[in-house]
């Protein structure tokens, strides 16, 4: 097997779970890890480790590559550094995995497919499910057309995030130096499942499918610029709708619900902290069932790791989620921040938790929202005291989006 050399850009946070797939579950003959590169390396709980290892560490990949070269450059760094960061890995000639989301605009995300496509190399994106051989199986029986067509899908998750998630540049809409980061629930931590049905609504197993309209409020109730708590319904031209129920501001945490009904299936999963097994399973008309195992933790990050690898070797497989496969999770996440205002709950409805997940949490919110995605209607359509008006609107271009996020936030 080719070795494949591999740069790290990120040592702690999330890159932390890539090191750790590399030095656990993976067979250290098919890599070499050649740097890290992460200013701030050292406050990484795996500093120590990652120094006995002998791995250099560098401040800026121009720095990395005056010494080295990669032809794997994974980016795990914080999404207002990505773009910059793809650009000089691909200049360098070396293929990219770069975390979801993929940039800040989604005009962005066409530029950087054809600069990668120009270069001949791959730019792949972290969305793990894309990646997951339970969902490609599942996605390749959606095109084979086991499941009839796509009807609904609705997705509930109730995530308790602290005050100290929130504290670094998560829920900013600007970054450090200014310029726009709209980051928020659906941009960035539950950004898979918005992706994970534009996915499996795509026409081949590397694309996903742009909505035509959207139907959405936004709220918080976190100390935040952005938003924490959404009701957001994708409508496609054919009427097929893809819903997402989605608070870090609930009163209890059940982590993810996910229903997807088709003309003679329906596919679900349920993930609830060890309750549940996370399993992605299809039930027919008839009874009959398909059970694609579980599409937890377990092996994600492993497999989109070793599918990079195995596009850096023979190039002419592909990947399944490159730049262009996410711009409409892209074109969505910026559409919301163009069109829809963002409403705080009520301050009475808002309390401080010293327990568990320290942080601010809406008494009531968990038992409304999960009754929003029972019924796939929004808090509005419910008639929930602190609910406002869904913004309804046709989804613009992502060049449009951008020029009115300018004009509005800059
Ligand atoms: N796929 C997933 O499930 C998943 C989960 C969590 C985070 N993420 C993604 O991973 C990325 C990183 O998120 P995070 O929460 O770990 O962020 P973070 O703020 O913890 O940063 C990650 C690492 O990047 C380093 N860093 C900061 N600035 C840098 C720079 N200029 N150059 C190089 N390194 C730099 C930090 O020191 C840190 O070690 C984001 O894109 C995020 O959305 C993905």
């Amino acid at each position: 097997m080719e070795k494949i050399t591999l740069a790290m850009v990120g040592a702690g946070g999330f890159a932390r779970t890539y090191l750790n797939a590399l030095w656990g579950n993976m067979n250290p003959e098919g890599y070499d890890l050649v740097g890290i590169i992460d200013p701030y390396a050292s406050n990484s709980t795996l500093y120590a480790e990652i120094v006995a290892r002998g791995i250099p560490i560098y401040n800026t990949l121009e720095e990395f590559y005056q010494e080295h070269t990669a032809q794997l450059v994974c980016i795990v760094s914080p999404v207002y550094v990505h773009m910059e960061q793809i650009r000089t890995a691909l200049a360098h000639g070396s293929h990219v995995l770069c975390e979801k989301p993929l940039t800040v605009f989604a005009e962005d995300v066409a530029k950087l497919e054809e600069e990668a496509r120009n270069a001949g190399l791959f730019l792949g994106v972290g969305f793990q499910w894309s990646f997951s051989r339970r969902v490609r199986a599942l996605k390749q029986d959606i095109l084979d057309g086991r499941l009839g067509k796509p009807v609904a899908f609705k997705t509930f998750i109730s995530w308790m995030r602290s005050d100290a998630y929130y504290s670094k540049w998560h829920g900013h809409m600007y970054a450090p130096d200014g310029s726009l980061l709209l980051d928020s629930i659906i941009s960035n931590a539950t950004a898979h499942y918005l992706h994970f049905g534009l996915f499996l609504l795509g026409d081949r197993m590397d694309t996903a499918r742009m909505p035509s309209r959207i139907k959405a409020s936004l709220y918080r109730a976190k100390d935040i610029s952005t938003f924490d708590t959404c009701s957001v319904k994708c409508v496609f031209e054919d009427d097929v709708t893809h819903s997402l129920y989605l608070t870090h501001s609930a009163d209890r945490d059940r982590y993810l619900t996910i229903e997807m009904t088709f003309e003679k299936a329906v596919a679900t999963i349920l993930m609830d902290y060890g309750e549940t097994d996370g399993h992605l399973r299809v039930t027919f008309e008839d009874g009959s069932m398909i059970d694609y195992d579980s599409v937890g933790e377990r092996d994600v990050t492993v497999e989109k790791l070793s599918d990079m690898m195995e596009a850096c070797r023979h190039p002419e497989n592909g990947i399944p989620c490159h730049a262009a496969t996410t711009l409409p999770f892209s074109n969505v996440c910026n559409s919301l921040f163009a069109e829809v205002p963002i409403q705080p709950f009520p301050a009475e409805m808002v309390y401080h938790s010293e327990g568990y997940n320290p942080g601010q949490y809406v008494h009531g919110l968990y038992t409304q929202l999960m009754d929003c995605f029972l019924q796939d209607k929004s808090p509005y359509e419910l008639g929930y005291s602190w609910a406002v008006p869904d913004t309804e609107y046709e989804l613009k271009l992502p060049e449009e989006n951008a020029k009115r996020l300018r004009e509005v936030l800059l």
